[in-house]
């Protein structure tokens, strides 16, 4: 026999490093005379384990860190770090197991901070080559700006700066999938700057 699953898709969820983060079930949990709900971890660890009856266990790795609702089958992972990264699934298990909640939990840092600096500006401060860096400078890509657009020239491959215009600003943005922070400025300040040479 073909078993075919109600899988329900697995939800990318991105968090920031220290944030609690809550995992529901959206399905209703019905647990008939020896089936037990589980909440998994990374296909092998059991972090909440509820047996027919309501009898809960929580593994000792969760059991400081975590609520979970017995009413609606929620976990709430506290203080989230890096290695709580990974396949988080809600599971009902009976002579099958059927997957009720899955989520593909990713914990980010935040991104640092970045600056705009000043490589060219022309002789009329229309045009501007800037250096868009994080402030540890461990990446940086480079872009050629008039009133109009900006235009990438070289950088860190992959790194996660853009640079757009707004307003005849020039916005450094550093970015991840929980955070971003922003360097702006104007593209008439950028060249009035004593290290702008024209
Ligand atoms: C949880 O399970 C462990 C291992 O099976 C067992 O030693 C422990 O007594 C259980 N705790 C509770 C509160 O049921
Ligand atoms: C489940 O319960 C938790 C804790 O009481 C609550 O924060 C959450 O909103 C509930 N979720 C749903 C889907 O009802
Ligand atoms: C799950 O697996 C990923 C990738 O192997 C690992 O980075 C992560 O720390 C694991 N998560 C847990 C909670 O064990
Ligand atoms: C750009 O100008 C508009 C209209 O004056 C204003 O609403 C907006 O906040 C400005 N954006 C920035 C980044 O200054
Ligand atoms: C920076 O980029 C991110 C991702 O594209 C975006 O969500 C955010 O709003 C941008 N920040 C500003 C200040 O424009």
């Amino acid at each position: 026999m073909i078993f075919i699953s109600l899988l329900s898709a697995v939800t990318p969820v991105f968090v920031q490093t220290g944030k609690d983060l809550l995992l529901e079930v959206k399905e209703p949990v019905v647990l008939n005379e020896g089936d037990f709900f589980t909440w998994n971890v990374n296909g092998s660890d059991n972090a909440v384990r509820l047996v027919h009856g309501g009898k809960l266990n929580i593994s000792s790795n969760y059991k400081s860190r975590v609520e979970f609702s017995a009413q609606n089958h929620s976990l709430l992972l506290k203080n989230v770090q890096k290695r709580d990264s990974g396949v988080h699934r809600a599971l009902v298990s009976g002579d099958k197991d059927i997957t009720v909640a899955e989520y593909s939990v990713t914990v980010l840092d935040p991104v640092s901070g970045v600056k705009l600096t000043v490589k060219l500006c022309s002789s009329d401060s229309t045009k501007v080559t800037v250096i868009c860096s994080t402030e540890d400078s461990l990446i940086s890509n480079t872009f050629t700006c008039d009133t109009q657009t900006c235009s990438h020239e070289e950088g860190t491959p992959g790194a996660s700066l853009d640079i757009y215009l707004e307003n005849g600003s020039v916005i450094c943005n550093h970015s991840n999938q929980v955070s971003s922070k922003t360097d702006i400025q104007k593209i008439e300040d950028l060249c009035k700057k004593p290290e702008g040479k024209s």
